[in-house]
């Protein structure tokens, strides 16, 4: 039998609906006044949302001085990314890509078991920016 109650597992937690209404390090406005050194953009196949991500990096220590990101993401993505985005200052890039699903979830405060995915726009999209700064950086040796 198929349970349609719109109960408790519904609802989210309180961090969620702050990192939605109030997201951390949102890029507002026009990209190209934000000066970035890493930046990587990703697609979920599955739904069609797309997110952008981008990073200064501390070319010495490769550490994540700050990180700007926009989505046309669900409200889940959107929280996840900004909690993300949070935890991914101040870490080495190989700090920062050890970052999971379930961390993002915890410092969330939790989040619905058919929302986990979402996290992982966020991730991808930083993975895709170190991966192309690392690339760039070959690249210019
Ligand atoms: Fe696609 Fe949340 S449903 S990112």
């Amino acid at each position: 039998m198929t349970d349609n109650s719109c109960q408790n597992s519904w609802v989210y937690s309180d961090e969620v609906k702050e990192h939605f209404l109030n997201p951390k390090n949102f890029l507002m406005g026009d990209e190209s006044k934000y000066k970035y050194d890493a930046k990587g953009i990703v697609g979920n196949p599955i739904c069609g949302d797309q997110m952008c991500m981008m990073l200064k990096i501390d070319k010495k220590t490769d550490t994540i001085l700050d990180v700007k990101w926009k989505t046309y993401g669900c409200a889940s993505a959107i929280a996840s990314t900004s909690a993300l985005s949070e935890l991914a200052k101040g870490r080495t890039l190989n700090e920062a890509l050890k970052i999971s699903a379930q961390e993002i979830a915890d410092y969330l405060g939790g989040l619905p078991a058919q929302k986990f995915h979402c996290s992982v726009l966020g991730h991808e999209a930083l993975k895709n920016a170190i991966d192309n700064y690392r690339q760039n950086s070959q690249n210019n040796l």
